[in-house]
C-alpha cells in the first residue's frame, strides 16, 4: 500500500532532535523524501543515518540557522538543487532563551526569540511559498506552534507571544495564499518530552502544574506530534487550511 506522502518532498526545520526528529521518521515512514535543517551537522546527521537505515535515501541533513534569512534564501535554494522543489514545509525549530517573569527578559533574549520563532517561520515560508507561486504550483505549510500561543504562560510570556504571532500568521496566510491552493496550517503541541522542555517535564512540580490540567493527566512523547503534521502535510487534508490543532491531551479543554 502506498504511503500517505509518496512522492511528496518536505522540508522540515529543527529536524536533529525532538519533535522535528519524530516528524522527519513519521514522514519517511509514509513515502516522503526529507530534508531535514538546524544549526549543527553532527546531529542532522545522526538523525538521517539512523531514519535512512530503515527508510533508505529518504531523508537528507542540511544546516540553516533560521535566525538569518540570507541563509534561509540559499538553503532553499540549495534543497531544490538537491531534491526538487518541496511541496510540504514543516516550520518546527524554535526557541526559548529565557525563563521568568515576562517583564524582565533581557533586550537581547526577547530579540532573539522573535528573530528566530517569528521572522525565522516567516523567512523560510516566504522563500518557499514565493518559488510555488511563481511555478503556478500548490503547497502544504504546516507550522508547529504551542498551546502557550493559545492560553496565558506565567513565566514563557515572550515565547508564547511568538507563538501566538505564529496562529495569527498562519490564518491570514491561509486567506492570501487560498486560491493558489497552497494550504496553510499550524499545530499547537502541550508539553512534550524533549530536551526543549526539559526544565520543566524534569521538574515534578512543574510538570505536575500542566498535566493536573490537561485531561490526559501526562505529557506526550514526540512521535505523539508527528501524526498531525503528517495529515496536515497530506492530501487528506486538501480542505483544510487556516486551522490550528491543538495536539494536547485535552490541555485546551479543561
Ligand atoms: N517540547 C514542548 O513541550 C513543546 C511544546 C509546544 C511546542 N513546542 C514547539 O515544538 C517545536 C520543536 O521543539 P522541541 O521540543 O522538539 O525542541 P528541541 O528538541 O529542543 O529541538 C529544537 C530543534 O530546533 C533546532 N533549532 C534551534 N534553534 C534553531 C535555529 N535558530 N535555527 C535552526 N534550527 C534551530 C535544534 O537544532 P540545533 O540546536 O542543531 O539548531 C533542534 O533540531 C518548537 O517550535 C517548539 O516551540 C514544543
Amino acid at each position: 500500500m502506498a504511503g500517505r506522502l509518496e512522492g511528496k518532498r518536505a522540508i522540515i526545520s529543527g529536524g536533529s532532535r525532538g519533535i522535528g526528529a519524530a516528524i522527519a521518521r513519521a514522514y519517511a515512514a509514509e513515502g516522503a523524501k526529507v530534508v531535514i535543517s538546524s544549526r549543527k551537522q553532527p546531529g542532522l546527521d545522526a538523525v538521517a543515518e539512523a531514519i535512512n537505515a530503515d527508510y533508505p535515501d529518504s531523508v537528507i541533513p542540511m544546516t540553516c540557522h533560521i535566525g538569518y534569512p540570507e541563509q534561509i534564501e540559499e538553503f532553499i535554494q540549495q534543497v531544490e538543487e538537491k531534491i526538487g522543489r518541496p511541496h510540504i514545509l514543516v516550520n518546527n525549530a524554535a526557541t526559548n532563551p529565557y525563563f521568568g517573569p515576562m517583564l524582565q527578559i533581557e533586550p537581547t533574549a526577547f530579540q532573539k526569540t522573535f528573530d528566530v520563532n517569528v521572522k525565522g517561520y516567516f523567512e523560510m515560508t516566504r522563500f518557499v511559498v514565493q518559488r510555488w507561486l511563481a511555478n503556478d504550483e500548490p503547497g502544504a505549510v504546516v507550522n508547529v506552534s504551542s498551546v502557550v500561543g493559545l492560553r496565558g504562560a506565567p513565566f514563557q510570556g515572550v515565547y508564547a507571544m511568538t507563538k501566538a504571532a505564529i496562529i495569527s500568521m498562519t490564518q491570514t496566510l491561509s486567506i492570501e495564499l487560498g486560491e493558489a491552493n497552497i494550504r496553510v496550517n499550524a499545530i499547537a503541541p502541550g508539553l512534550v518530552d524533549t530536551h526543549f522542555a526539559s526544565a520543566i517535564v524534569q521538574n515534578p512540580d512543574m510538570s505536575k502544574m500542566f498535566t493536573d490540567k490537561s485531561a490526559l493527566k501526562r505529557y506526550a512523547q514526540p512521535e505523539e506530534i508527528a501524526g498531525a503534521a503528517v495529515f496536515l502535510g497530506s492530501d487528506e487534508a486538501s480542505y483544510i487550511t487556516g486551522q490550528t490543532l491543538a495536539v494536547d491531551g485535552g490541555y485546551t479543554t479543561v
